[in-house]
């Protein structure tokens, strides 16, 4: 591949794992990583790094221009949580940042971007079970907002300018490597963290309540491999589904390999964003049109989990 591809906020949980599978597929000369702040350390290590912030369309033309970039993924964005506590400024980083590379590819000055969307464009009005590629879309939290507008203006420009845009509305992702922030699916990755720690999680969600989720590793793949398609007739926010589980299900997981673990319920206002989303998703469309298919379920994923965070954790003691 000649592309050199620019990452736009490579520093976080999604980005990060993105920029170091992307740098293994096609050298690490070929990836730029930018964010507002610097990553972890392997990150930072294994390629060029600028600090760029996502608004400043002027600095995203700089580093567009200065190394030649053909592609972007821009992964910056203020998830459900955060975005519930900022709500102008989750508006002004999720549609400005997103505005800017649109119009950078209308102009001709990068030839393929992929943009994240959400199980979040969905809303209490839409079926919770299976939910299909085309239903009632009425978010009903501010990040949810955001990525549904940022959906139609993919469309449009797609539709309009013929800007190669692929999007993936993904669902709650677990991952060891960089640390979550501001989601409501996070309490899956936290639950981890804490049963190694300390035997004991306070879930701020009831145990009932189901996500649709994915590993990383699965997330990272569909992604990939959705990139590398041709330019498609029509622009598709597609759905990817992996498994879904309930706080009480994640946690008798845990149990077998933590004997003495236990889990307290106290959900707090993140329950009504967790409500407002589909428990589980249809991705036909996904697996017809580029033979999406995942591969970690939940004992996988929490087996890899707990290895990894605990060589994680013991490696974090050994340099404090
Ligand atoms: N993981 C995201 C969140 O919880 C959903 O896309 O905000």
């Amino acid at each position: 591949m000649n592309d050199t591809i620019l990452i736009i906020g490579a520093c976080g949980q999604i980005g990060t794992e993105l920029t170091l599978k992307l740098r293994e597929k096609h050298g690490n000369d070929k990836v730029i990583a930018t964010d507002i702040r610097e990553g972890s350390k392997e990150l930072m290590q294994s390629g060029t790094f600028e600090i760029l912030n996502a608004t400043d369309k002027e600095a995203i033309e700089q580093i567009i221009e200065k190394y030649k970039i053909s592609q972007v993924y821009l992964m910056a964005a203020m998830l459900s949580v955060t975005a519930e506590k900022f709500p102008e400024k989750a508006w002004r980083l999720n549609m400005n940042s997103l505005s800017h590379v649109l119009n950078i590819a209308k102009d001709k000055k990068i030839k393929k971007v992929f943009w994240p969307s959400s199980i979040a464009v969905f809303g209490n009005s839409t079926p919770k079970q299976n939910t299909p590629q085309n239903t009632v879309t009425e978010p009903t939290t501010v990040y949810g907002i955001s990525k549904l507008a940022g959906e139609r203006w993919c469309a449009y420009y797609h539709n309009k300018f013929g800007v190669d845009i692929k999007s993936i509305r993904y669902p709650g992702i677990i991952s060891w490597k960089a640390n979550p922030g501001g989601g409501t699916t996070d309490y899956a990755i936290e639950i981890y963290h804490k049963a190694i720690k300390e035997k004991h999680y306070e879930c701020f969600l009831s145990e009932n309540t189901r996500l649709p989720m994915m590993f990383m590793d699965d997330a990272i793949k569909a992604t990939i491999d959705l990139m590398v398609t041709d330019k498609s007739e029509e622009y598709k926010a597609y759905n990817i589904a992996a498994i879904n589980f309930t706080p009480k299900e994640i946690a008798s997981e845990i149990s077998k390999h933590i004997t003495d673990f236990n889990i307290e319920y106290k959900p707090d206002f993140r329950q009504e964003i967790a409500d407002s989303w589909p428990q589980s998703i249809d991705d036909s469309e996904a697996k017809k049109d580029w033979n999406w298919d995942y591969e970690f379920d939940l004992e996988k994923m929490t087996t890899e989990m707990l290895e990894n965070l605990k060589l994680k954790f013991e490696a974090e003691l050994k340099n404090a």
